[in-house]
């Protein structure tokens, strides 16, 4: 077995602010092998990195908005840096075209669709095909089987991987076996040693979120999965370098 990726979730959004091309900038510089990032749509039906329900958090105003209130034009006057840091206030939300653009072409990604809509599905694919992106190690990331399906039907080229949210483990795996989805994606902290055991003898790749302390570190590299989300990926890269797999 090998050691687990390190999954920049939102780019190293620990130290810089989330889902912004200098996040993902700085995940690349931190070691991280996959960078992790949210996508939704505008109103005039552009795919944006942004991870929220509601834009209240970044931008400091208009509550109970969403991204799908805004088109691309009037998302694109607000910055999304300085409720981190004022010295960030220069940030602006990025579209998924340009952090194809911007990223190096060999880079990794896990695209997480918010929300499941076939229009996004659609353009994602457009773009992913269109920019020669295979994601790499990464994959796209759904929430719900319905939006595997989406998926599906526009291409069969990229690995998916299904949130475990409430599922049981056996759930997770007969959807895995029965959509083809290949990773399990888990929030680990809930999970009971039987489960763990269920699907490490499923032989079903697995990916955790989050885990920012060296204690979780050291639990998850006993567990052999395949990826650990990270906002810190400098400090698990570290871990990594330094730490022995266990057999
Ligand atoms: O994809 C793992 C993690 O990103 C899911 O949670 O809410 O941070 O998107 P969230
Ligand atoms: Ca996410």
């Amino acid at each position: 077995m090998s050691k687990p990726y390190v999954i920049a979730h939102r780019g190293a959004s620990g130290d810089f602010p989330e889902n912004t091309l200098l996040a993902f900038d700085e995940a690349i510089k931190q070691g991280a092998d996959i960078i992790e990032m949210d996508l939704q749509l505008t109103s005039d039906e552009e795919i944006v990195v942004f991870h929220d329900r509601t834009v209240e958090r970044i931008f400091r105003k208009y509550a109970n908005k969403s991204i799908a209130d805004f088109s691309l034009e009037e998302l694109k006057k607000i910055d999304v840096g300085s409720w981190f840091d004022e010295k960030y206030s220069y940030l602006r939300i990025p579209t998924l075209t340009e952090v194809l653009e911007h990223l190096p072409k060999d880079i990794s990604l896990i695209l997480e669709i918010k929300i499941g809509e076939e229009i996004l599905v659609k353009k994602l694919i457009e773009l992913l095909e269109e920019k020669k992106s295979d994601l790499g190690k990464g994959y796209i990331s759904v929430r719900d089987i319905q939006t595997s399906n989406l998926v599906r039907k526009y291409s069969d080229k990229f690995k998916i991987g299904l949130m475990q949210k409430n599922r049981t483990p056996e759930e997770v795996l007969t959807i895995i076996r029965e959509n083809e989805v290949q990773i399990a994606q888990i929030r680990w902290e809930k999970w009971s040693e039987i489960k763990w055991e269920f699907l490490r003898n499923q032989d079903v790749k697995v990916t955790v979120f989050y885990a920012d302390k060296i204690e979780d570190y050291v639990f998850l590299l006993k567990k052999e999965v395949e990826g650990i989300f990270t906002n810190f990926p400098k400090k698990l890269k570290k871990y990594l370098q330094t730490s022995k797999l266990s057999s």
